[in-house]
């Protein structure tokens, strides 16, 4: 199985946990796009379900592909959030915003019942942060927050680069209109302090680090999907 092929098992299999009626968050990434086409059949054959897409480049795919949507507004509770991560630990917490999306991914991860994760084995790891954790700004004051972000980490022990993410010659902006810093901080020891920090920067509008979200995730490896709870 190579990557793609495990991508789309894990999809397969969180999507039996998708029940007809169901409210349904729908997350942004290549695994979660795998996951809308698989849900796509199956509204194709009848199966009813309301998505509430975690970003634009979600909401056309879903669109194109016929599967229904509704505002977070029109459906403020949701059943069930299926999203992919950049990385995951054995407590399920994550490291998200691979794809810029981590503000509505968050967002709506906290208004459904449960959030199940998707993945490929890849992204599993001890310990949080090899990948480097994107972290929203507000453009206003862009350089200040950066300055206060360094600060924090190391007051944490933490230092690396702080990155501002381009998309060819101008910098990303997000659905939301803010810039995002990818901070290679290397090993996360302490996930909650850091994210404590974080938010205590008036800057910061969110960060990638989804902790205590997630209920259950489908890994999937070479030889098949295994469920983490
Ligand atoms: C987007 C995300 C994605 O879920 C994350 O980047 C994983 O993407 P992929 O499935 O393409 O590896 O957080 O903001």
């Amino acid at each position: 199985m190579d990557v793609r092929q495990m991508k789309i098992k894990a999809a397969e299999v969180a999507l039996s946990y998708v029940e007809d009626g169901m409210r349904l968050g729908i997350g942004t990434g290549s695994t979660a796009e795998e996951f809308v086409r698989l849900l796509a059949e199956k509204v194709a054959n009848g199966f009813k379900v309301q998505g509430v897409p975690t970003s634009e480049r979600t909401a056309r795919l879903c669109v194109e592909l016929g599967v229904p949507l509704k505002s977070l507004d029109e459906l403020p509770e949701l059943d069930l959030t299926i999203d992919g991560a950049d990385e995951l630990d054995s407590r399920l917490s994550l490291i998200k915003g691979g794809g810029g999306a981590l503000l509505r991914e968050k967002i709506v991860a906290a208004a459904s019942s449960r959030m199940i994760v998707i993945a490929d084995e890849t992204k599993v790891v001890e310990t949080l942060g090899a990948f480097a954790l994107p972290i929203e700004i507000n453009p206003f004051g862009a350089v200040s927050t950066r300055i206060a972000i360094e600060k924090a980490a190391t007051r944490l022990g933490l230092s690396g680069e702080l990155s501002v993410r381009r998309w060819g010659d101008e910098i990303f902006m997000t659905d939301g209109g803010h810039q995002i810093l990818d901070a290679s901080f290397g090993r996360i020891p302490d996930a909650v302090a850091l994210s404590e920090a974080l938010f205590a920067i008036p800057g910061v509008v969110e960060h990638g680090l989804f902790i205590g979200l997630a209920s259950l995730a489908v890994v999937a490896g070479p030889n098949g999907a295994r469920v983490m709870e």
